[in-house]
């Protein structure tokens, strides 16, 4: 079933999201092949080409005062180049949408310059990926989240592609950064990111790699905050990642008002094949519902009109004790 998402004609809701499967051209062809909507590439990393021209720059003795801005000059047009030639190739194998991943962490005009490139290579949209993971107690949620606009309101004013933000879960009102973001030009978000969460060997007392890979119930988090998203902020394109692990599920975030799913720990599970499996649920349910079109059952849950309390229910609260509704709930 087709859908639009950041202006674009898609020919299904389940898009591969930014990952290890969207990093090659057999991959982006296999997920075009198995009937993805789009693929959004592996992002593009401001943090790894500092680090590359930091560590480089430790080993050099280079009495040039400016080696280390060399370097990174250099690292950066070399990895750029990189991601520009798998655009350009994908470009030429398939007719897929690519929408093309910033991380930015900084708002200098670098990235601005890498925003424009990946646009002409062929990038049918921009995801910007930017979380600030905040360490100083100093410092302000509205000074963090205002680089966020920074950033957007700079790559918007240099392409002509739509561009999206995927969002951090650890905002204190995702509604508020994403209404900014929008007046600053951003025409979709992405809920959410789901980062690298490190766990704790207690043998070792040391910090070690957690599996990278969601589980299905995480779902859950995400549903209500689509249904308040798209009621508060329909002119925002929504689409979801994280734990949208099958047809059902995809379903449920349609149903939420998202125009999309994003997919990644459901390709690690089942392989690309998964994405036809959602392809032929949606449309199956679609047609034992009635429904001819994503938009006659998109954002049926609709926060403003739910006269349910488990939408708008956060606290599990025992007021009637022993009454029929608490059992319910
Ligand atoms: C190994 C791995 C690498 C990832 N790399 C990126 C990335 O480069 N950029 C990005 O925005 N998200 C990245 N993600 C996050 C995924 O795009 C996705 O948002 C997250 O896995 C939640 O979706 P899922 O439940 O379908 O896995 C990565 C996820 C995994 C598991």
């Amino acid at each position: 079933m087709k859908t639009t998402y950041l202006g674009l004609e898609l020919s299904s809701p389940v898009i591969v999201s930014s990952s290890p499967y969207t990093a090659t051209v057999p991959q982006l062809e296999q997920c075009a092949r198995h009937g993805a909507g789009a693929a959004v590439l592996k992002s593009i990393f401001e943090e790894q080409i500092l680090h590359q021209a930091e560590a480089l720059g430790r080993h050099s003795d280079s009495t040039y005062g400016d080696a280390d801005l060399y370097l990174q000059r250099y690292l950066g047009d070399d990895y750029k180049t990189r991601f520009l030639e798998l655009i350009r190739s994908a470009r030429t194998k398939t007719d897929l949408p690519l929408i093309a991943s910033i991380n930015c962490v900084g708002t200098g005009d670098v990235w601005i310059e890498y925003a424009e490139a990946m646009a002409e290579a062929g990038a049918s949209a921009l995801e910007l990926n930017i979380f600030f993971h905040p360490t100083d107690p100093r410092d302000e949620a509205g000074a963090l989240e205002r680089r966020y606009t920074e950033i957007v309101a700079k790559v918007v004013s240099a392409v002509r592609i739509p561009v999206s933000v995927k969002l951090p879960r650890r905002l204190t009102n995702v509604y508020n950064v994403a209404q900014t973001l929008w007046a600053r030009g951003a025409r979709g978000a992405v809920l959410y990111n789901r980062f690298f969460e490190p766990d704790v060997d207690v043998e070792r007392l040391a910090f070690v790699e957690g599996s990278p890979y969601s589980d299905a119930s995480e779902l859950r988090n995400l549903l209500r905050t689509s249904a308040i998203f798209t009621s508060v902020l329909p002119q925002l394109d929504l689409s979801v990642s994280t734990g949208v692990h099958d047809g059902e599920a995809v379903v449920k975030t349609l149903l939420c008002g998202a125009r999309a799913a994003q997919i990644c720990t459901a390709i690690h599970l089942s392989g690309f094949e998964v994405i036809e499996q959602m392809n032929q649920y949606v449309d199956q349910w679609a047609a034992r519902h009635g429904f001819r079109s994503i938009e006659e059952f998109r954002g049926r849950l609709n926060f403003r009109e739910d006269p349910s309390p488990l939408c708008q229910r956060v606290q599990y609260m025992r007021y009637f004790p022993n009454t029929d509704e608490l059992h319910e709930l």
